[in-house]
């Protein structure tokens, strides 16, 4: 079965973010790589005998859901904070957010606010192709209340792990900011398939 590789990610000089804490928290991405990894095999190792594994066979299964997500949210999360000084003003994103919201402003503001919300998780904008409609969606941990099959777009980590080198708990608001100067919005749009 293909293993789960790290993904490498080369992050310096980041707005507000320093590399100690870019790099640190990079080797927590690491550990849900390898979680997710050393989950596989053990579940794998299990279910040769799958009824009388059944309790430790479940138990890893739903812990399966937190440490992939964890990985992959992760993988997003990076990918796209190598654009230092871009700004939303190209593409269909941006329209499209416009569109739905009445203006970019409104919808920054509801996705901040989302993340100023007390708790760990993310928080993330999804894109409905369906009824061709945005979302933003508060996520506790790493996979508690995805919207199934959607395509995620943003996702903005608020775990307490991706600012405290940088930030004291209670300055998450001046985190958000940093993280919105970094975001790469070419590779946001290329997220975006309208179809
Ligand atoms: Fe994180």
């Amino acid at each position: 079965m293909n293993k789960y590789e790290e993904q490498k990610f080369n992050l310096v000089n980041l707005k507000g973010l320093s590399e100690k804490q870019v790099t640190e928290h990079i080797k927590l991405y690491g550990g849900y790589v390898k979680n997710t990894n050393n989950l596989t095999d053990k579940m794998a190792e299990l279910k040769i005998n799958s009824e009388a594994n059944a309790l430790a066979l479940s138990e890893l299964t739903r812990r399966f859901g937190f440490e992939w997500n964890g990985m992959r949210l992760h993988e997003l999360y990076f990918d796209c904070l190598d654009g230092a000084g871009q700004t939303a003003e190209e593409g269909n994103l941006k329209m499209m957010i416009e569109a739905q919201y009445g203006s970019f402003d409104n919808w920054l503001h509801e996705f901040k606010s989302v993340g100023l919300m007390r708790g760990i998780g993310w928080v993330i904008l999804y894109y409905d192709p369906i009824v061709k409609r945005l979302q933003n969606v508060w996520i506790a941990d790493h996979e508690v209340g995805h919207l199934a099959s959607l395509p995620i777009i943003l996702a903005m980590d608020v775990w307490e792990h991706a600012y405290l080198l940088d930030y004291l708990p209670s300055q998450r608001k001046e985190y958000i900011e940093a993280f919105f100067q970094n975001l790469n919005w070419r590779k946001l749009n290329e997220r975006l398939h309208l179809g």
